[in-house]
C-alpha cells in the first residue's frame, strides 16, 4: 500500500517547525518558508489570486491548455499514469483528462489535506470512471507512489502554474532530477513555465490593486502565529513585490513598519524597521534559458506550446537519451 506522508507542517513536530522558522529569522536578510502561505485561508486567497485582473499567468495557461490539450494529450499517448504536484483545485488538470486516452489513474499530490481531498472528491464525481489516488506530501521532500503508478509504463508529472519558478534554481534542478526519476525512461514531465516579460507587467501580478497578494503574503505570519504560538503583529507589515534582474525573478518580502520584537519559541526576535523578511521568489525565464536548466537534469524539450504574445509556455519534457 501507499504510504501517505503526514502534512507540513500542521502535524509535524512544532518544536523542528520552530527551530526552522527561527533559522530563517536569524539569516540576513530574514526569510520565512512559502510553505507557510497554506493554510485553509491561505489556500483560498492562492485561489482568488489565480482570479485577479493583474494575475496574468492561471488565465494565459488555461488559454494554452484549452487551444493545445488534445495535442498535449496525443503527445503523451494512452494508458499514462499522470501524477500533478501541487495539484490544488486540479481546475487544469481537467482540460488534460478530457482528452487523455484511458489514462490508467490520477495521483494528485499537495500538502493541504483538505483542499487536496475536497478537490479530489469533485473530481472523482466528474470522472466516474477515472482512478484517483490523492497522496498528502510535501512534493519538495521525497514521497513513495502509490504501488500500481510506480509500476506503469508511462508515468507522466504534471507541474503546472510555473510553481518551479518558485524554487532557487539548485533546488529547482533537483525537483526537476527528481521528477525525472518518477517518471523514468518511458516518461514525460508537462510543466508550466512563465518567461520573462516586462517587469512593470510582473510588478502588478504580485502586487494586485485589490490587496489579495499582499493578504496572502500576511497570511504566513498569521499561520506562524497560530501554529507556532508567535506573535507577528501584521499591521506592522507592508507587502512588497519587486523585480530582481540579476536573479530574472520577482521576490515577495514583507518589510517591517516599525522597530518591533516578535517572541518565538522562547526567543526575542528583533526587527528593524524597514528591515526585510523575504518570503518567495517567482523566477521567470527565456525559452533558452530553461532548456540548459532542464538539460542539466536530464530533461529534454520536446514541444513547446505558448500563447500568441509568448507571455507564458507549457512545456514537454523527456528523459535525454545519451547519444
Ligand atoms: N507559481 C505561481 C507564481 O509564481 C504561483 C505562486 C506561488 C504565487 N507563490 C505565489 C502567486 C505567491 C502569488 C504569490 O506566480
Amino acid at each position: 500500500m501507499a504510504k501517505h506522508p503526514s502534512i507540513v507542517p500542521a502535524v509535524s513536530g512544532s518544536d523542528a517547525l520552530t527551530q526552522d522558522v527561527l533559522a530563517g529569522l536569524k539569516k540576513s536578510p530574514k526569510e520565512l518558508s512559502p510553505v507557510w502561505f497554506y493554510d485553509e485561508l491561505g489556500s483560498f486567497l492562492f485561489d482568488s489570486i489565480c482570479e485577479l485582473p493583474e494575475y496574468y499567468i492561471t488565465r494565459t495557461e488555461l488559454q494554452i491548455m484549452r487551444e493545445h490539450a488534445a495535442e498535449m494529450a496525443a503527445s503523451l499517448g494512452p494508458d499514462a499514469a499522470l501524477i500533478e504536484f501541487g495539484s490544488g483545485t486540479s481546475m487544469k488538470t481537467r482540460l488534460l483528462l478530457d482528452h487523455l486516452e484511458m489514462p490508467r489513474a490520477y495521483v494528485p499530490v499537495d500538502i493541504a489535506r483538505e483542499h487536496l481531498l475536497d478537490a479530489a472528491g469533485t473530481l472523482a464525481r466528474d470522472y466516474p470512471h477515472l482512478r484517483i489516488i490523492p497522496v498528502c506530501a510535501d512534493f519538495t521532500q521525497p514521497f513513495d507512489l502509490p504501488a500500481n503508478v510506480a509500476v506503469a509504463r508511462r508515468r507522466v508529472v504534471y507541474f503546472p502554474g510555473s510553481t518551479l519558478g518558485n524554487f532557487d534554481n539548485v533546488h529547482a534542478r533537483s525537483l526537476l532530477k527528481r521528477m525525472r526519476e518518477i517518471v523514468g525512461g518511458s516518461g514525460a514531465v508537462l510543466i508550466g513555465i512563465d518567461l520573462r516579460k516586462d517587469p512593470r507587467v510582473l510588478e502588478r501580478a504580485y502586487d494586485d490593486a485589490a490587496g489579495v497578494t499582499a493578504e496572502f503574503n500576511l497570511n504566513a505570519l498569521r499561520h506562524v502565529n497560530r501554529e507556532l504560538g508567535a506573535d507577528f503583529d501584521l499591521d506592522a507589515f507592508d507587502h512588497l513585490a519587486t523585480w530582481v534582474e540579476n536573479q530574472s525573478r520577482i521576490e515577495m518580502h514583507l518589510v517591517s513598519r516599525r522597530d518591533q520584537v516578535v517572541h518565538l519559541g522562547g526567543e526575542n526576535i528583533a526587527i528593524a524597521r524597514g528591515e526585510h523578511l523575504r518570503t518567495e521568489y517567482c523566477h521567470k525565464y527565456t525559452l533558452e534559458g530553461f532548456a540548459n536548466l532542464a538539460g542539466t537534469a536530464g530533461l529534454a524539450v520536446q514541444r513547446v506550446w505558448m500563447d500568441p504574445q509568448e507571455r507564458f509556455s507549457i512545456q514537454l519534457l523527456e528523459p535525454r537519451r545519451i547519444q
